[in-house]
């Protein structure tokens, strides 16, 4: 015997009204030091289609970068600063429903050698690419698990192998490198862990790296931000069942 199919509801869509077809939300992407350099670049590689959050603490730098791109907001915010990362985290509406994807990109340099590096420059460079890493990740880790989410640290050839009078920048690394694997594998089977290791890249950091040692710049040497962000994306889109762990990519010129 044939059903009459049941006639359409008031609520039921209609197929013939292209609005009614909702898009499923987008993956939301937080990139820390979205503002510039590598993190720009990542921000606008995962943008075609993800909510991206842009971090740093230049207001104005991370809502310029957001109105370029079709779904992104800032997340501004000083990562030394505690209090104000809780806080900036509590308040994301952005946030709420979890979040798939958590970069972190800022960082800094500093050039002391180990003979003039004093007590307040090693708690800046480790407070920043070390214990701001830890702690974002720790507030973060309710809305990674909730959406099986994945972490990726920008690490660094010197993460790897010193490079000279980097000391401060080398060791927080190294640092970030034990973090990033012991994260793995505390969270294996909940989220992703991926470490990515750059050589030397164009971007302002590198500028002033160069200027401290009194070098000419030269870009041509560097990988352009845009590598990274690709490489970050290989591990974005790596299916769920997979995970890479790290990734070095370094300039074809050296
Ligand atoms: N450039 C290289 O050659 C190279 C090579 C290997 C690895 N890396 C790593 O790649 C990452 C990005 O480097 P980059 O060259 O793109 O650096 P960059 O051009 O100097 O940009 C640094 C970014 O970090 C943000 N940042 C720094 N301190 C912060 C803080 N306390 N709170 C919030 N945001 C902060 C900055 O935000 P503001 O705009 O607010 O300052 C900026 O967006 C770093 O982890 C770096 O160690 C760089």
């Amino acid at each position: 015997m044939t059903q009459t199919p049941e006639p359409p509801t008031a609520t039921d869509p209609d197929p013939a009204d292209a609005s009614a077809v909702i898009d499923p939300p987008r993956p939301v992407a937080l990139v820390t030091g979205g503002t510039r350099g590598i993190g720009a670049a990542i921000a606008r590689s995962l943008a075609p289609d993800h909510r991206v959050l842009i971090g740093g603490r230049d207001a104005r730098a991370a809502a310029a970068l957001a109105t370029e791109l079709p779904d992104a907001e800032p997340f501004v915010v000083d990562l030394n600063d505690a209090r104000a990362t809780a806080e900036a985290v509590d308040t994301c509406a952005a946030l709420a429903d979890g979040l798939d994807v958590l970069v972190h990109s800022a960082g800094v340099y500093n050039v002391q050698p180990v003979t003039e590096a004093t007590r307040e420059d090693w708690r800046q460079v480790l407070e920043t690419n070390l214990v701001a890493v830890a702690d974002l990740t720790r507030l973060l880790l309710p809305a990674l698990r909730l959406r099986k989410g994945m972490v990726v640290a920008i690490n660094s050839g010197a993460g790897m192998t010193p490079g000279p009078r980097g000391i401060l920048y080398s060791t927080s690394k190294y640092a970030l490198r034990g973090w990033t694997e012991s994260l793995r594998e505390e969270c294996r089977g909940d989220i992703r862990v991926t470490g990515i290791f750059p050589g030397k890249v164009d971007t302002d950091m590198q500028r002033e790296v160069q200027a401290s040692r009194g070098n000419d710049y030269r870009p041509e040497l560097y990988l352009q931000p845009e590598a990274v962000a690709a490489a970050v994306r290989t591990a974005v889109d790596t299916p769920p069942n997979g995970v890479i762990d790290s990734l070095i990519i370094r300039p074809v010129s050296r």
